[in-house]
C-alpha cells in the first residue's frame, strides 16, 4: 500500500450520525473521537508521518452555544486523556488555526500537551483548531506586510517558500491525501494553499463509521492516482527512469 507523507481529513458527518439514531447531536462528536483515536493509531502504525485533522472551523464558533460548550469540553478531555498514548507512541501534537479565541482552560491545555510531546518523532498529529484557511491567509498577508514596514522583507522576496513559511503550517508540508467523509464534495475552508496538489477522496460514511477499513480503501485508491505536479505523464516516466538509471 502506498503511504502518503501526510493525510489530512475533514471529519464531517457527527451531527447527521446522531441525528439519524434520534440522539443529541453531542454523542455524534463522542463517537466522532473514538473514531479520531482509531485513526490516530492506525495512520501512525502505517507509517503516515503528518496526520491533519480539521477539528473545529472558524465558522463552527457560530453554532449554538451548547454544542460549542461540549465541543471544547470533549476536546479539553481527549487531549488530557491521550497524553500518556501520545508519549508511549511517540506522537508530537500540534496545532494550526486562530487559538487565541479558544476557551483559556483549553488553550492551556492544548499548550502543555504540545510542549510536553515536542520530542516525538513517530508522526505529528495536527489539529485545525478554530482554523479557516481564509483566515490563515489573512494573517501570513498582514504578517508579511509588517515585516516589509519594518524594513525586513521586500515584496519580490516574497515566493512560494516565504509565503508558505507565515502560514500556520509552516513545519509541515503539503497534505499528499485530503479525505473527506459524510458524502459533501467541497474543501470547506481547509488548507486552500495548501491543497494545491493534494489528491481528494470523498466517501460517503460518516465520521463516526470512519474505520480501519474504510481508511484502507481510501489509501487503496490514492495508490492508483498518478499525481503529475502540473507536468506530462510522459515527462514523469522519464523522470523516474533517470532517477532509477542514477542509482545504478
Ligand atoms: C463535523 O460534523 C464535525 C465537527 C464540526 C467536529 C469534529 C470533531 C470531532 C470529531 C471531535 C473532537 C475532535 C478531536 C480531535 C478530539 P458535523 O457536526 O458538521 O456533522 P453534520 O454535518 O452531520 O451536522
Amino acid at each position: 500500500m502506498r503511504i502518503p507523507r501526510h493525510l489530512a481529513i475533514i471529519m464531517d458527518g457527527n451531527g447527521r450520525w446522531a441525528e439519524i439514531r434520534q440522539m443529541p447531536r453531542i454523542a455524534g462528536h463522542q463517537r466522532g473521537v473514538e473514531a479520531v483515536q482509531t485513526i490516530v493509531e492506525e495512520c501512525r502504525s502505517l507509517g503516515v508521518e503528518y496526520l491533519t485533522l480539521y477539528a473545529f472551523s472558524s465558522e463552527n464558533w457560530g453554532r449554538p452555544d451548547d454544542e460549542v460548550n461540549a465541543l471544547m469540553g470533549l476536546l479539553g478531555h481527549y487531549l488530557r486523556s491521550e497524553l500518556e498514548t501520545m508519549l508511549r507512541q511517540r506522537i508530537r501534537l500540534n496545532v494550526i488555526g486562530d487559538i487565541r479565541r479558544l476557551p483559556r482552560e483549553v488553550a492551556q491545555v492544548l499548550k502543555d500537551t504540545v510542549a510536553r510531546t515536542a520530542e516525538n518523532r513517530e508522526m505529528v498529529l495536527t489539529l485545525a483548531l478554530s482554523y479557516g484557511a481564509r483566515d490563515e491567509i489573512l494573517r501570513a498577508v498582514r504578517h508579511l506586510g509588517a515585516e516589509m514596514l519594518a524594513g525586513r522583507l521586500v515584496p519580490e522576496q516574497v515566493d512560494d517558500r516565504v509565503f508558505s513559511g507565515a502560514l500556520d503550517t509552516r513545519d509541515i508540508p503539503d497534505p499528499d491525501l485530503l479525505i473527506r467523509t459524510s458524502g459533501e464534495m467541497r474543501v470547506s475552508n481547509f488548507l486552500l494553499w495548501q491543497l494545491a496538489y493534494t489528491e481528494l477522496y470523498f466517501t460517503d460514511s460518516l465520521w463516526p463509521d470512519f474505520g480501519i477499513e474504510d481508511l484502507h480503501q481510501a489509501l487503496g485508491e490514492f495508490g492508483h492516482r498518478q499525481r503529475r505536479f502540473g507536468l506530462t505523464g510522459a515527462q514523469l516516466k522519464d523522470s523516474a527512469d533517470s532517477e532509477g538509471e542514477a542509482d545504478h
